[in-house]
């Protein structure tokens, strides 16, 4: 049966592996579950997020957070991140994993930092204030203790900081991360024509919808990025991550040297 219409093919532990279409659907439906807990307003906001942004779906695919162990997520929202890799994680331990994509990541504890205590408080709806790996706390991210981590996440949120704070705020990533730590970001180019300008415009007008004071926006090149996150001694490479969408949208895969 082909992907196209929903089935199943063969795995390689002898079950039947859902094909990635089925995987992805029943993984939204796992993941934003949770957040009814937290209102309609979270739940349809994971439904979107999860199921719209390509970038979800790649990071399992592709393996970006093979390192599992301690994560840590800057600018977490929600946890929509967590959400997904629980239900991830879960699904994987069922023996539901697509064939061909790279293994599910496992992690023993996800922490998250956000700046706007309303999604701080979605979050602890949907998590539970207690639950066994998941953390997520009020707080700005230039100024948390990052602590002992294996592996960073800042999605979208670096260019909400000066220019000044991305600098101290990735040496610290930096130097929390032990050998062969990962970092990842994802940022928009600046310097790629209209579909930075039509990012940068959405990334405006939620921001002022959320805060309701106009933004100030902290935007580089990727090729300022790179320069920057390679002078802090990371090894970087770079993933296209808007497909389907008309944004500028840059994954940097970092790793600390082992
Ligand atoms: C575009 S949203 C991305 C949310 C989440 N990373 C995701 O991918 O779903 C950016 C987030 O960064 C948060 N943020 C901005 N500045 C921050 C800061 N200084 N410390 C912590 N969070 C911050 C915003 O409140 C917002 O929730």
């Amino acid at each position: 049966m082909s992907e196209a219409t929903g089935g199943s093919q063969p795995s390689s532990q002898g079950g039947a592996a859902p094909t990635p279409r089925v995987f992805l659907k029943i993984l939204r439906a796992d993941a934003s579950r949770l957040f009814w807990a937290a209102g309609r307003f979270a739940f349809f906001h994971a439904w979107g997020k999860l199921g719209g942004d390509p970038i979800f779906r790649e990071l399992l695919r592709r393996g970006l957070l093979f390192r599992g162990g301690r994560l840590l997520d800057l600018g977490c929202g929600q946890g929509c991140l967590f959400a997904w890799l629980l239900a991830a994680q879960r699904l994987s331990e069922r023996g539901q994993w697509p064939a061909g994509w790279a293994p599910a990541p496992r992690f023993q504890s996800l922490r998250g930092v956000e700046l706007m205590s309303r999604d701080v408080e979605r979050a602890v709806a949907a998590f539970g204030g207690h639950h066994p790996l998941v953390q997520v706390e009020q707080g700005d991210m230039t100024q948390v203790d990052v602590g002992q981590v294996d592996t960073v996440t800042v999605l979208d949120a670096l260019h909400y900081v000066d220019p000044a704070s991305q600098e101290r705020l990735l040496r610290r990533i930096r130097l929390a991360l032990p050998p062969g730590g990962l970092f990842l970001t994802r940022v928009g180019d600046a310097e790629a024509g209209w579909p930075f300008l039509v990012s940068n415009w959405v990334d405006r007008a939620v921001t002022l919808a959320r805060s309701r004071r106009p933004p100030r926006l902290y935007c580089r090149s990727l090729a300022e990025w790179q320069a920057l996150l390679t002078a802090l001694g990371f090894e970087v490479e770079t993933e296209p991550m808007s497909e389907g969408k008309p944004f500028a949208n840059v994954m940097l895969v970092c790793r600390v040297p082992v």
